[in-house]
């Protein structure tokens, strides 16, 4: 890989770039019976998978299966799941590798897909041509039209502002040598300290903070060098701790699942450093979020599927900083189905499928966080924060929860899951301390997201992560000790070639 090559490598989530070959039909890459010719490839398959997270693909194929369904995996770069390939059988499902930024050879492929009745579009790259491609073939999905605005963070955030759900509004920044004109806009319309970012942007890459006149101007210059994957804009800087809405959403009605935190890096702006769910947040907080993301969603057109909404939790309350319409990268599937005592890719799959997914409603496990089953628009309880998770006894702060039994699929447990980097820029050869993480509390285990020979020039954002370290405890503040001690023994080498 060349070092230009290394500014645009995979890190977690559904951050990278995905390449390929086009057009091929294999199986899973291991002896297959159903590897080879096209023909052979989707007599069974009824629901397709374009592109996916990282991690979460075994769940969504044990989902399927559970269903009654069977899986096609479109990708143009399968080596992404290998971590998840790896712990498949070989026939599990099927695997076309196709270049998937190309929407034609993918329908060529959903064409050929005999009993096809679902697509499955689980990633913010894909999310456009999914749901055009979904509409094309007749299969349930969201309105194209609403996803196109939800990939558009200008677009949303101006919305949300003209609704009164935003406090601020956005503004675009024109291409071009001369800054003058962007500058004035920025201050004029959002003033400072502003946020300058990429208004498809994705793995926090391309993300500046302005506070002044010196810093807007940088900003500016930098920005005109890189390559977006939308426009530049402006948007009011957002003080507070960040955190993400868990929703789901169904013919308009949104639960909330459960709220993450998220821990920013210090050193890099908008690099995510630790991720923890389900945050303890006092009843009245928590039902202001739940409030408040069930009208963020509904105003931005969001009726169906899971979304992953960033905020900032502002003195004056929730800021919107993005909606994902999908499930959180960064292992929030998995985080979720442990903490809540449910599959929630059981979900995906009703989704798919067109139905409403049974998890609207569904009795969630009373883990040390939100485990709401009652209301309107979502999760409404919270736990206390004994650590005494297995009776109705810890969710008293509320009263509002039916809890479950302590059995093992409802057995609370909360997550932390830390996002490990390289100290320095180098070639990654791989990491150190994951024979040791046995010895640790929290059960932690260890999820590779960056292959070996990976140039990393750039620390500053998600696409430096090796992998993600996930741990559990009884409590959320005792899952992110834990995973915090657990990865200070996890170093990802580095060649000394820089
Ligand atoms: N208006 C804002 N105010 C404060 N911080 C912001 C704002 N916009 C973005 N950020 C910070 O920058 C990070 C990246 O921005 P954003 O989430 O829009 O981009 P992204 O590339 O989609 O990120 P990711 O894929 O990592 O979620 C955010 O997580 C947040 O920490
Ligand atoms: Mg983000």
């Amino acid at each position: 890989m060349t070092r230009r090559g290394a500014r645009t490598a995979r890190a977690a989530g559904d951050r990278r770039e995905p390449g390929g070959d086009a057009g091929r039909l294999l199986g899973t890459g291991r002896a297959s019976p159903r590897a080879g010719r096209a023909g052979e490839i989707g007599d069974l398959v009824t629901i397709a998978v374009l592109e996916a997270l990282t991690f979460g693909l075994s769940r969504m194929v044990a989902a399927a299966e559970r269903a009654g369904q069977r899986l096609c995996l479109l990708t143009g770069g399968r080596g992404v799941y290998r971590h998840e390939l790896g712990r498949l059988a070989p026939d599990a499902l099927d695997v076309v590798d196709v270049d998937t930024h190309d929407v034609a050879e993918c329908a060529a492929v959903l064409g050929r897909l005999p009993d096809l009745r679902g697509l499955v579009n689980s990633t913010d790259t894909w999310m456009r041509p999914g749901a055009e491609l979904a509409a094309r073939f007749g299969l349930p999905g969201p309105d194209p039209a609403v996803v196109r605005t939800l990939r558009d963070k200008r677009a949303v955030r101006v919305l949300l502002h003209e609704r009164g759900l935003s406090r601020g509004t956005a503004v675009a920044l024109p291409p071009g040598p001369d800054h003058t004109a962007s500058a004035a806009l920025v201050r004029d319309v959002v003033g400072l300290p502003a946020v300058l970012k990429d208004s498809a942007g994705t793995g926090s890459r391309n993300v500046w903070l302005v506070r002044d006149g010196e810093q807007l101007d940088a900003a500016l210059r930098e920005a005109a060098g890189r390559a977006l994957l939308g426009r530049l804009f402006a948007e009011p800087y957002l003080t507070g701790p960040l955190y993400s809405a868990e929703t789901l959403s169904w013919a308009g009605r949104t639960r909330l699942l459960g709220v993450t935190g998220r821990l920013l890096s210090a050193r890099w702006f908008g690099r995510e450093d630790l991720l923890s769910f389900p945050v303890l947040l006092p009843a009245p907080d928590l039902a202001a979020v739940d409030d408040w993301v069930a009208r963020v969603l509904a105003a931005a057109g969001h009726t169906r599927g899971f979304a992953h909404v960033e905020f900032v939790l502002t003195s004056d309350g929730p800021e919107l900083v993005e909606i994902n319409a999908r499930i959180g990268g960064c292992l929030a599937g998995e985080a979720m189905c442990r903490s809540l005592g449910v599959d929630v890719y059981d979900a995906m799959i009703d989704m798919a499928l067109g139905r409403a997914p049974a998890l609207l409603d569904t009795a969630t496990g009373t883990t040390s966080g939100t485990a709401g089953t009652t209301g309107t628009t979502g999760t409404t309880g919270t736990t206390g924060t004994t650590g005494t998770v297995e009776t109705v006894e810890t969710v008293e702060t509320t009263g509002t929860v039916e809890t479950t039994s302590d059995t093992a699929a409802t057995r609370p447990t909360a997550t932390a899951t830390v996002l490990i980097y390289p100290g320095r820029p180098g070639t990654f050869t791989g990491v150190t301390g994951i024979e040791d993480l046995p010895s640790h509390p929290g059960a932690p285990e260890w999820y590779p997201t960056m292959a070996a020979g990976t140039e990393v020039g750039d620390l500053g954002d998600q696409r430096a992560c090796a992998g993600l370290l996930l741990a559990e405890g009884a409590t959320t503040e005792l899952a992110m000790y834990n995973a915090l001690s657990a990865a200070r023994g996890v170093h990802p080498l580095m060649d000394d070639e820089w």
